[in-house]
C-alpha cells in the first residue's frame, strides 16, 4: 500500500489529505506542519472521521518531524503564505519559495524515489523550485492548477447550460495564474463541441470568470479557496497510486514540447506510477499559440524575478 505525505495542514492539505482518505486507496496520509499541534490534531480528527466514511487509511500528524514521512510513494506541497484580498499569486514569490526549498530539503533526504506534486502558489515557479530543490528528475515532480481549473471552467459551463458536469470535457493550458489558456476548441458536453452550444461572447465571459476564478473566492472568503485545489491534488495522488495513465492538465516540465524548455507550465500529461509519463502536444492555431506564449513569458518573468530577488538577498 502507497503512503502518501501531505506537507502544510492548512485547509488545502487537510482537504487534500480528507480526499485521499476517503478514496481509501493508500495505506497511510502523514500531516506535517510547522504549527505545533496542527497535523497531529486535523490526523485525530481524519482518524476519528473513518469509522463514518469507512476507510482504512492510516491518518497520522506530526510538527516538522520529517522521519514520519520517510518511505513516501507521493508528496503534495501545499506549504506557503495564501492569498489575501488584494494580492496575486505573484506576491508571495519569494516568501513561499523559501518555504517550498526548505520543506523540499527536508522532505526527499528520507524519500528519495517519491514524485511531487505542488499546489503552492505562484505555482509554475513552486514547481521549478521543488523541482530544483529535489534534485528528482523532471518527470517525478509536477504541478496541479489546470485540474483546478478545468474544474472551475466546466462548472461555469455546466451551470451556464444546465447540464451535468460529469458530461463536460474541458482542456486548459498555460500558467496558473490570469494568462491562463482555456481551450474552447477542446471543449465538448458528451462528445458536442463547445463552440456549437454557445457564441463566442457567452464563452469568453466564462473564460474570463475561470482566469479571475481563484481571486472571486479571496474577495469572497479573505483566503484562498482549498476544497476544490484539494480535490484536484487528490485526483493526482489517485491516477499516480492506481497507475491508472489518467489524461490531465498539469504543470509539467517541458524539454522542448510547445518549443519550450526548462520550464513549467500547464500542459496535458499522462499521469502512472511514473508520474508524467509523457506529455501531450496537441495542435494550437495561431491564437492559441499566442496566448499560450504570453503566458508562457508571464511565467518565464517570474521564474527571473525570484532569482534576482535571491541574487539580491545572498
Ligand atoms: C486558487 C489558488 C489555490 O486558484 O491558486 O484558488
Amino acid at each position: 500500500m502507497s503512503k502518501v505525505t501531505v506537507i502544510g495542514s492548512g485547509n488545502v492539505g487537510a482537504t487534500v489529505a480528507e480526499c485521499v482518505a476517503r478514496k481509501d486507496m493508500v495505506g497511510e496520509v502523514v500531516l506535517i506542519d510547522i504549527k505545533p499541534g496542527l497535523s497531529e490534531g486535523k490526523a485525530l480528527d481524519l482518524a476519528q472521521a473513518a469509522p463514518i466514511h469507512l476507510y482504512d487509511t492510516k491518518v497520522t500528524g506530526s510538527t516538522s518531524d520529517y522521519t514520519t514521512t520517510a518511505g513516501s510513494d507521493v508528496c503534495v506541497i501545499t506549504s506557503g503564505v495564501p492569498r489575501r484580498p488584494g494580492m496575486s499569486r505573484d506576491d508571495l514569490l519569494s516568501i513561499n519559495a523559501s518555504i517550498v526549498r526548505s520543506v523540499t530539503e527536508s522532505f526527499v533526504a528520507g524519500s528519495p524515489n517519491a514524485i511531487i506534486i505542488v499546489v503552492s502558489n505562484p505555482l509554475d515557479v513552486m514547481a521549478y523550485v521543488a523541482y530544483m530543490a529535489s534534485g528528482f528528475p523532471g518527470h517525478r515532480v509536477m504541478g496541479m492548477a489546470g485540474i483546478l481549473d478545468t474544474a472551475r471552467y466546466r462548472c461555469f459551463l455546466s451551470m451556464e447550460l444546465g447540464v451535468s458536469v460529469k458530461d463536460i470535457q474541458a482542456l486548459l493550458m498555460g500558467g496558473h495564474g490570469d494568462t491562463m489558456v482555456p481551450l474552447p476548441r477542446y471543449t465538448s458536453v458528451a462528445g458536442i463541441p463547445l463552440t456549437e452550444l454557445l457564441d463566442a461572447d457567452r464563452i469568453n465571459v466564462i473564460i474570463e470568470r475561470v482566469k479571475m476564478g481563484g481571486g472571486e473566492l479571496v474577495k469572497l472568503m479573505g483566503t484562498s479557496a482549498w476544497y476544490a485545489p484539494g480535490a484536484g491534488a487528490a485526483e493526482m495522488v489517485e491516477a499516480i497510486v492506481k497507475d491508472s495513465k489518467r489524461v490531465l492538465p498539469c504543470a509539467a516540465m517541458l524539454k522542448g514540447e510547445y518549443g519550450y524548455s526548462d520550464l513549467f507550465i500547464g500542459v496535458p500529461v499522462r499521469i502512472g506510477r511514473g508520474g508524467v509519463e509523457h506529455i501531450v502536444e496537441i495542435d494550437l492555431n495561431d491564437e492559441e499559440r499566442a496566448l499560450m506564449s504570453q503566458s508562457a513569458a508571464h511565467v518565464r518573468a517570474n521564474l527571473d524575478a525570484l532569482q534576482r530577488i535571491e541574487r539580491s538577498q545572498a
